[in-house]
């Protein structure tokens, strides 16, 4: 496909896999795909299977992301993971605010901002999660809530940063749910959110941000999606969860 931006596509795992089911994966993703060079390709295992699975892809093309990361480097912070802790396993992204932790954890954009700031101060680089629910796209709102999103959580980044920055366009509406933003409405969007980029840094910022969709991705919509001139890859959930639709995923973007 013929794109300045390479293409980036990340698997996440969300709650799902023991250690073992995750090197099993591994494997498979290993034969799959190994000789796949145009597409940047992240797994995002569990906290709990980064140790193996960091050393299952050491001699592959397969990268690193965790689900999350906290805003502080060290301390009394519970149940938290600092960005030391995950360099310690070659991890590279981190998937930030995705919609689960907007809803459950309550997570806020100037959170999101913090932890963006934390992920590059690390040499890490973030992918940041924003979309609307259905009531808001059905309500006429869905520009002004990505809006707010996107400024609300890039707040603070310098150009640099922002640039190597990952943003996820993830209707809360299509994850899980089967529907997935029609190709159109995909391609709307995301030259909506680099449009705001534009404005809040620059047009050549803008220009080089990779933007991912997310949001029932499978191997029989992800050639189109992924065709759109704005949609630079694509965040997976639950088609992530099997060597054989995520690399067909994978290999039908190319
Ligand atoms: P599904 O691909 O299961 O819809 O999940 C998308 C998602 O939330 C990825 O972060």
């Amino acid at each position: 496909m013929n794109k300045d931006r390479k293409l980036i596509i990340a698997g996440n795992w969300k709650m799902n896999k023991t250690v073992a089911e995750a090197l099993d994966l591994v494997r498979g993703l290993k034969i799959e795909l190994a000789n796949v060079k145009e597409v940047d390709i992240v797994v995002c295992p569990p906290y709990t299977a980064l140790a193996d699975v960091s050393r299952a892809v050491l001699d592959s093309n397969l990268r690193l992301g965790t689900q999350n990361m906290s805003e502080h480097n060290v301390g009394a912070f519970t149940g938290e993971i600092a960005s030391v802790m995950l360099k310690e396993f070659s991890v590279r992204y981190v998937i930030l605010g995705h919609s689960e932790r907007r809803q459950y954890q309550k997570e806020s954009d100037a959170l999101i901002a913090k932890k963006a700031a934390a992920v590059h101060a690390a040499s890490l680089k973030p992918i940041v999660c924003v979309g609307e629910t259905l009531t808001e796209r059905e309500g006429g709102q869905t520009e002004k809530v990505l809006a707010t999103q996107v400024s609300g959580s890039l707040a603070g980044l310098s150009k640099d940063q922002m640039a190597e920055t990952i943003v996820a366009y993830e209707p809360v509406w299509a994850i899980g749910t089967g529907k997935t933003a029609t190709t159109a409405q995909a391609q709307e969007t995301h030259a909506f959110i680099r449009r705001q980029i534009a404005k809040l840094f620059d047009e050549t910022v803008a220009r080089r941000v990779r933007i991912q969709y997310g949001g029932s991705v499978k191997p029989s919509n992800a050639r189109e999606l992924m065709s759109q001139l704005d949609v630079d890859g694509a965040l997976v959930g639950g088609a992530a969860l099997e060597a054989r639709s995520f690399s067909d995923i994978i290999k039908s973007s190319i």
